[in-house]
């Protein structure tokens, strides 16, 4: 199939929202602009638009999408019961780059919600995705929109060169926010528990309501995850680029002399060698392609440009990727979550 692409921004064109809405109302596929990453949207309550997400992705069907609505009523209507801490995080974060487990109610799928009896939820707060949702008149489920294992897409061309020719259609709103993925939190036991880390922090949370635990599974710069995963994705590998990726972490002098030694050995081998570096380091390294972040002042820059600094490494066919590490607290909790699995664990502390 052809996949159409329409720019638009939260205001308009309204005729390619109302192209957009028809698609989505026949069960089909259209790619959008969410803050966090692009989502592949289909009909949240049509399981047959859930079966050719997972198609197009190529992603395992255990794996549950993530519901988006625009307005409160809807988190009502999908859900069984909503405790009153679920309520207090949603009036406190959203819309915004959080979602919510919750019971599901007898009209969400099972196909959507990979056979569970719960639904996860987000109300985004991006225009674009906002106005889609109100125009369709539709929840859409939404997976981030890369092909399962690949880095998530954070502008329109990523999401292009993972599905063409696979969904119908891709809004495009340019470069996203945020650049990584939502906060999961489970809020269906007493104390909730973050599934996975997102720019929502912890803290964050705690403020609103108090002890948050996080699930021991998620991977974090401590090492490799322990037990199975309460949120099923956390389990496949993600986020990779194609070459092997190193992480060094240690006092950064260190960090910067090993990384230089190991990208002239490798380059020494013929190899093209990838240097994730921050603006503060970049111009340190004297071989290798380098490749700045963003600048550790601000974490938020860095989560905005990793995962296009990982397909830009795809890009330049490098062999193998050495990357500089980052804290492990507030932001840089679910940075290095994400950093960690694109590595698949490779991880050296010098
Ligand atoms: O920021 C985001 O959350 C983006 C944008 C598009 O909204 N979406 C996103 O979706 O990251 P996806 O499908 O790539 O990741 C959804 C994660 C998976 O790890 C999945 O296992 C988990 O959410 N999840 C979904 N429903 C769940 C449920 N009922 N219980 C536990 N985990 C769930
Ligand atoms: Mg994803």
């Amino acid at each position: 199939m052809e996949t159409l692409v329409r720019t638009v921004n939260g205001e308009g064109p309204e005729e390619y929202y109302k192209e957009a809405s028809k698609i989505l109302k026949k069960d089909g596929l259209v790619a959008f602009p969410t803050e966090t990453v692009y989502g592949l949207g289909g009909n949240a309550l049509d399981e047959n638009a859930a079966k050719k997400i997972y198609a197009a992705k190529g992603r395992p069907s255990d794996n549950p999408l993530i519901v988006h609505i625009a307005n409160m009523q809807a988190l009502e209507d999908l859900t069984s019961s909503v405790p009153k801490k679920a309520y207090q995080l949603a009036e406190a974060f959203w819309p915004g780059p959080l979602t919510l487990v919750l019971p599901k109610s007898e009209q969400v799928p099972l196909g959507t919600t990979g056979g569970l009896e719960t639904v996860a939820i987000r109300m985004p707060n991006h225009p674009v995705a906002l106005h889609l949702i109100a125009a369709s008149g539709l929840y859409l489920a939404a997976p981030s929109a890369n092909t399962s294992g690949r880095p998530s897409p954070t502008l329109a061309e990523h999401v292009l060169e993972d599905l063409k020719g696979r969904i119908e259609m891709i809004l495009d709103g340019g470069m996203v926010e945020v650049g990584i993925e939502s906060t999961i939190v489970d809020v269906t036991e007493e104390i909730p528990t973050i599934l996975r880390p997102g720019c929502i922090t912890k803290e964050m949370l705690e403020k609103v309501v108090g002890q948050v635990k996080v699930d021991p599974a998620i991977v974090s710069k401590q090492g490799a995850p322990k037990g199975r995963p309460k949120a099923p994705g956390m389990k496949y590998k993600h986020y990779a680029p194609k070459a092997d990726m190193i992480i060094f972490s240690g006092e950064q002098d260190k960090v910067i002399s090993e990384i230089s030694r190991r990208a002239k050995e490798a380059v020494t081998l013929g190899k093209k060698v990838g240097i994730l570096a921050t603006e503060e380091t970049k111009d340190l390294y004297k071989v290798g392609s380098v490749v700045s972040i963003g600048s550790r002042e601000e974490e938020g820059s860095v989560a905005k440009g990793l995962y296009k600094i990982l397909r830009d490494f795809d890009h330049m066919q490098v062999d193998c990727i050495f990357a500089e590490s980052f804290e492990d607290d507030t932001m840089g909790t679910a940075i290095m979550n994400r950093m960690c699995k694109a590595a698949g664990y490779a991880m050296e502390q010098v």
